[in-house]
């Protein structure tokens, strides 16, 4: 067999790995996931991301499919046999398999579960000459804070700013703040040298990649503010990135097609990027 996946207790042939047309994730997106990096075979924040796929089950009232000891195994066991040495570990629970009606089945339902694995480039190489993004309105729900499988709006906004030629879209509110993207979290490096990233509430996904930066970014003793800021901002700014499991720090230097700074990669993302690495090469390698 190639790949694996982990469908509902049994390793399976990836290419042929499905789950019931009833899935409550399937039918009404009911369910929640989450992706961990994998760098030189060693998981980045394990702890952390299990730690939140908890808190997002308990938020829409799913329970553990597995005891967390075996979600752990389940992990390592996929990685083993895909050979997983650089890339991602998805993750995802759905309320389980029921009779479609949009409230929860009033009879008991077995949450349902899926592993699967993605080879990539090596997490954390060289981000080469950083991306640009693209705003567009936040026309999300109030609770982005949950890291559910509902994400036709980021689907559409990332496929917008990629038709634009933009690496990522940076979502705006109603107050002309951003948010985040649509898969990552957005920084910025004032002129004064500060660093700022958006307060963590229900309107932003609280990115494990922001929370271990940020502790980094304590230790380098950065002047570090947890703020909303606007678009303008953002494009006055010294330089830019984002953050998430899959790009790391990477950095901004284009928004809406103008230069951040002086449009090249900055000094504070370069040496956050290297600090992230020298993070994630530290624990054991499970491949
Ligand atoms: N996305 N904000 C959003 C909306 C996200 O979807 C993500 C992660 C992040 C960054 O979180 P973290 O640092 O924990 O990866 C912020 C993942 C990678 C995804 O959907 O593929």
């Amino acid at each position: 067999m190639g790949r694996y996946a982990y469908v509902n207790g049994q390793y399976v042939d990836h290419m042929k790995a499905s789950v019931h047309i009833e899935d409550r994730g399937y039918q009404l997106a009911d369910g929640v996931y989450e992706v961990v990096g994998v760098r030189d075979g060693k998981l980045i924040d394990e702890t952390l991301h299990i730690d939140r796929l908890d808190r997002s089950l308990k938020e829409l009232r799913i329970g553990w499919p597995v005891a967390r000891t075996t979600l752990g195994f389940i992990i390592r066991e996929l990685m083993r046999r895909n050979h997983l040495r650089d890339g991602l570990v998805y993750m995802q629970v759905t309320r389980g398999v029921a009779r479609r009606d949009h409230g929860f089945p009033t009879t008991p339902v077995k949450p349902a579960i899926v592993l699967t694995t993605k080879n990539t480039k090596h997490l954390g190489a060289d981000p080469g000459a950083g991306v640009a993004v693209k705003s567009m309105r936040d026309i999300r729900w109030e609770r982005c804070d949950i890291k559910t499988v509902a994400l036709l709006p980021n689907v559409l906004a990332k496929q917008a700013a990629r038709e634009s030629g933009a690496y990522e879209a940076w979502l705006i509110d109603e107050q002309g703040c951003i948010t985040e993207g649509a898969s990552t979290n957005a920084w910025i490096v004032t002129p004064e040298g500060e660093l700022v990233t958006r307060q963590t509430d229900n309107g932003i996904l609280a990115g494990i990649t922001r929370h271990t930066l940020k502790s980094l970014a304590h230790s380098m003793q950065l002047k570090f503010v947890e703020r909303p800021f606007s678009l303008a901002e953002a494009k006055k700014a010294k330089e830019a990135f984002i953050t998430s499991a899959t790009s790391f720090v990477t950095p901004v230097v284009k928004i809406d097609g103008e230069a951040v700074g002086d449009g090249k990669v900055g000094p504070t993302a370069r040496r956050l990027r290297e600090e992230y690495v020298r993070f994630s090469d530290q624990g054991e390698a499970v491949t």
